[in-house]
């Protein structure tokens, strides 16, 4: 959460120097390895976890949808795996592809979620086995492909097309996560315990980001899509910054004090949003001999303190953030602190991880 410069900085508070104006992001994917060993490697951990998300249920988990507002996974599944025939396959390897015929069914646009469970999906081993075949495709497209950076296709180059769709499947990951989260039944994922708290929180509550411009977006970052393109200097005023998410703690200290029973902190839509949906926590909270609980991937689970907080929406994080007298960054300050490196300052790549 973010604040207005006061005239004088918390006690708890910091600053970090202003960044310079001049500099181009150099962001690359990764600048040590050829573009096609980058690639390849996002891919095979795009499909490690897409398996691992299809693998975890039987085949019946697959097909059934598990709400209204998602796939059934199966169709994740075989959709990733036409998106790749259709951009990788065809259009940037000018090869046949597997199966075309299958582009209307596994099209997003055509198909609304609450609807795709009624299609002529294929079966879950059919769309293990389509899913396979298109990768070994791509593999014969990427061997004979000229990714370097000076390729003239604009697919190709820096291995763009397999990039963006090593995302794509990313980005269904996350998707299938939800599907997950929201379906029922006993516990199928797990993951390891993270590690306990080292000590003491060493760092100031928030920090002051001084007025100033910084490059927002990129123009090199080789799989970067369009919407980050091209890169632009963007000025933005003064204004402090938490240094950490809001934690499950924090936040039940605004469910304790009434906050979801108070249109104050709630604009027009949230109010009638939490209403609507009958909102006291966030989703997947409720209370078991008086202590916050939470359903996670199956697990019934007390609710941590000191995790950040997770399952709200928008309009419960700006109620919360106003309930603190504070409000939520702009996503150009949200960019600004982001790219703001310490040791290479003023700023290379975006700190938030590879994708
Ligand atoms: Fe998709």
């Amino acid at each position: 959460m973010t604040q207005h410069p006061p005239t004088t900085g918390p006690s708890d508070s910091s600053s970090v120097p202003p960044s310079t104006t001049d500099s181009t992001p150099d962001d690359t994917a990764d600048a040590t390895q050829h573009p096609s060993a980058v690639a390849r490697n996002a891919l095979d951990e795009a499909r490690q976890r897409t398996l691992a998300l299809v693998d975890a249920v039987p085949d019946e988990d697959l097909v059934a949808q598990h709400s209204r507002l998602m796939s059934p996974l199966v169709w994740d599944l075989a959709h990733i795996a036409n998106q790749e025939d259709l951009w990788i396959v065809r259009q940037a390897g000018h090869r046949p592809g597997l199966r075309p015929d299958l582009d209307p069914l596994y099209d997003a646009f055509q198909h609304p979620r609450a609807d795709r469970p009624s299609l002529p999906l294929l079966c879950p081993s059919e769309a293990r086995q389509y899913a396979a075949v298109v990768r070994e495709e791509t593999w014969a497209v990427l061997a004979e492909a000229d990714t370097t950076p000076a390729s003239p296709d604009p697919l190709l180059a820096d291995a763009f097309v397999f990039g963006m769709l090593a995302q794509h499947e990313q980005q269904h990951a996350e998707t299938m996560l939800a599907t997950h989260q929201l379906r029922k039944g006993p516990p199928v994922l797990a993951a390891p315990t993270p590690p306990a708290a080292t000590g003491p929180h060493r760092l100031p509550r928030d920090v002051y980001i001084p007025p100033g411009a910084f490059v927002m977006g990129t123009s090199t970052a080789p799989w970067a899509l369009d919407n980050e393109r091209p890169h632009h200097t963007v000025d933005v005023p003064g204004y402090w910054l938490d240094t950490t998410p809001v934690t499950n703690g924090a936040y039940q200290e605004f469910i304790e004090a009434g906050g979801y029973q108070d249109p104050r902190w709630w604009t027009r839509e949230g109010w009638q949003h939490v209403q609507k949906a009958k909102l006291q926590a966030p989703l997947f909270w409720f209370r078991d001999a008086g202590q916050w609980t939470r359903r996670r991937f199956g697990h019934i689970e007390p609710v941590s303190a000191n995790e950040p907080v997770m399952h709200v929406c928008w309009y419960e994080a700006n109620a919360d953030a106003r309930w603190t007298g504070r409000r939520l960054p702009t996503e150009q300050e949200w960019e600004k602190a982001a790219r703001y490196d310490p040791e290479h300052r003023p700023l290379t790549a975006l700190s938030l991880g590879r994708y």
